[in-house]
């Protein structure tokens, strides 16, 4: 699949075909996630993937998210911030977020390139931790529930707000591009 086919295609999938996805599909995904920018090319995050219907039924009751338990697999990402935080300091909590960003949607491109489905999801209870022997020092950041799509399911994704009025040039709201052709469409 093309990049841009794939980026227009990416949606959150909410209902799952019962059809079981290739575990190496997902590790490809999480292969995809693993090549994402890092700040100082340092190794975050961890990845556990979860098949196990008793564990995926914990997962909805810690998400309360019921369609969670439907997909076949569940990956939760996880990360280490203790590296980030000795190189990094007060700044390390915000670039793992950013690599959590960076590394997640890499994983749903190459999800949507495999026609898999999955959708981020990010409310859940931390004492989900307990349940997946998670260590005190490793946070949770995204729970993917990944399958097929399910044959009934609308897989488009959301329409997004229109970039025109947010995008600006060399300063917060200066909308025109300075000696150059205006910018300002309708259609961006
Ligand atoms: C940080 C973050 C947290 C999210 N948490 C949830 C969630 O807990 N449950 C859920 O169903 N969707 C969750 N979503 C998915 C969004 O609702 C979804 O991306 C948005 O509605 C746009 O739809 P689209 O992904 O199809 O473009 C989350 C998305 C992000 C980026």
């Amino acid at each position: 699949m093309k990049l841009d086919q794939a980026i227009e295609k990416r949606a959150s999938i909410k209902k799952f075909s019962p059809k079981e996805p290739k575990i190496e599909n997902i590790i490809e995904a999480i292969e995809a996630a693993n090549r994402a920018p890092s700040p100082g090319n340092l190794s975050i995050l961890r990845y556990i993937i979860i098949d196990d219907e008793e564990t995926k039924n914990k997962i909805a009751e810690y998400t309360r998210q019921e369609f969670t338990k439907t997909a076949p697999f569940i990956v939760i990402v996880c990360s280490d911030p203790k590296d980030a935080i000795r190189f990094y300091d007060t700044r390390a909590e915000t670039y793992v977020k950013h690599h959590v960003g960076a590394a997640v949607e890499n994983f749903l491109l190459k999800i949507t390139d495999l026609k898999l489905a999955s959708c981020w999801v990010g409310a859940f209870s931390d004492t989900l931790k307990k349940e997946l022997k998670i260590p005190d020092n490793i946070n949770i950041e995204v729970i993917l529930p990944v399958g097929y799509p399910a044959a009934n399911q609308e897989t488009k994704q959301k329409n997004k707000a229109k970039i025109y009025g947010k995008l600006f040039y060399n300063s917060f709201r200066n909308t025109f591009k300075t000696g150059r052709e205006m910018v300002r469409r309708d259609d961006i």
